[in-house]
């Protein structure tokens, strides 16, 4: 129990009640004494009491009205209420009661009764401040440990991007730019009705978008003679190369058993699986076409083509936006899902500032100020209405 002085309210229209209710508590409690409902009010806009003792019967506003009236503030509606009664009826104990008090004392009352039922009472509220103290830390501790989970998750899947992209060291920032094409890609989704569900679903869950880092994870498979090979592949190095999907959604799976219940690693096992295959089935390692491909993997394989084409590569020179573009759009329906094919068109010129952006971010050019556009270009326009106003300036 705490040991600061509380302090009590006491209403009653019989001033000797009052006179003898504050010569009981007052060596004990602080006491206000109040002879109406209305004074009570006026006082409780300038004092928060622990407990108010409240008279039923009253001229004017009796003590259920006044009761009514504290329990629809917020202000006051916490406040413990006893009720003080000269009656002696049930009735009245139970709609005191139900109106939420948390105690009945009948006058005329005994003192040494008086204060050990307002100990009492004290003690249940100290408790129950404590019991709500101790759950609001907590669940701040919980709150702690899941950022900090999920820090450590991130940093771990970063990492594991970043070793496979160090070896295969002609693609420097592929990975975090198919990321940011993606988050675009699904927030227009979003604002295009397209899957608009399931796009929601992956924007509220943070680790959709880092689990897209993983999707080549499986090239560490892939020998350097093929990778980093600077021209085109003969038919056995592509069926190599092509079996970093089939690998890396391997190495996935025996992370995957190591752990409990991670739907990250259920994401990133697609998006390593499917974002080679092609709309029209001849894409690999399945062969799948269609809607049969799981939009994850429609969705990465734009990404992941859009970025092949405008990167710099040994043995090429770095293809226009424009041009890159134009190919998506002749791969419309045959190698692109026609309908993410059309998102991507209705949103390219995001695609050319965020290449732009990461760029210049990566290469250490750039200023607070890119950064922040390149973050506000990534959140979803339709749940943070402010991007829409920055576009428009
Ligand atoms: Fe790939």
């Amino acid at each position: 129990m705490d040991n600061v002085r509380k302090t009590i309210m006491l209403v009653d229209d019989n001033i000797s009640n009052l006179t003898i209710g504050k010569n009981v508590l007052r060596d004990k409690y602080n006491v206000f004494t109040l002879s109406s409902g209305e004074k009570l009010f006026k006082m409780l806009e300038k004092v928060t009491p622990d407990f108010i003792m409240l008279d039923i019967e009253m001229p004017e506003m009796d003590g259920y009205a006044v009761m009514r009236q504290l329990k629809a503030s917020p202000k006051t509606e916490s406040i413990p209420v006893i009720f003080l009664t000269a009656k002696n009826d049930s009735n009245s104990e139970l709609e005191g009661l139900s109106l939420g008090a948390v105690d009945y004392i009948s006058k005329p009352f005994s003192p040494p009764l008086l204060l050990k039922r307002i100990e009492l009472h004290s003690m249940i509220e100290s408790q129950k401040r404590e019991l709500q103290d101790y759950n609001d830390n907590l669940q701040e501790m919980v709150e702690k440990k899941t950022e900090d989970v999920f820090n450590l998750q991130n940093v771990v899947l970063q990492t594991m991007a970043e070793l496979v992209e160090c070896r295969d060291d002609i693609t420097g920032g592929h990975i975090e730019r198919t990321r940011f094409y993606l988050q675009i890609l699904v927030n227009a989704m979003v604002e295009r009705n397209l899957h608009r569900e399931q796009a929601l679903e992956w924007i509220k869950d943070r680790y959709f978008f880092v689990s897209a880092q993983l999707h080549d994870v499986g090239t560490i498979a892939i020998s350097d003679s093929i990778l980093k090979k600077p021209g085109p592949l003969t038919p056995e190095e592509f069926n190599e190369m092509k079996t970093h999907t089939t690998f890396g959604a391997q190495i996935i799976e025996k992370i995957r058993h190591r752990v409990n219940e991670e739907s990250f690693l259920d994401y990133a096992k697609i998006f390593a699986l499917t974002h080679h295959e092609k709309w029209d089935g001849s894409g690999y390692p399945e062969g799948l076409a269609g809607e049969n491909i799981p939009l994850q993997g429609r969705l990465m394989a734009i990404s992941d083509v859009y970025d092949a084409l405008i990167a710099e590569r040994p043995y090429k020179k770095p293809m226009s936006h424009e041009r890159a573009v134009s190919i998506i759009l002749e791969g419309r329906g045959k190698h692109f899902d026609p309908q993410l094919v059309d998102v991507f068109l209705s949103i390219s010129d995001q695609f050319e500032r965020v290449t732009e952006l990461s760029y210049r971010i990566l290469s250490g050019k750039s200023g607070a100020e890119e950064k922040m556009e390149l973050n506000e270009m990534l959140q979803p326009a339709s749940l943070y209405p402010k991007r829409q106003h920055i576009v428009m300036e």
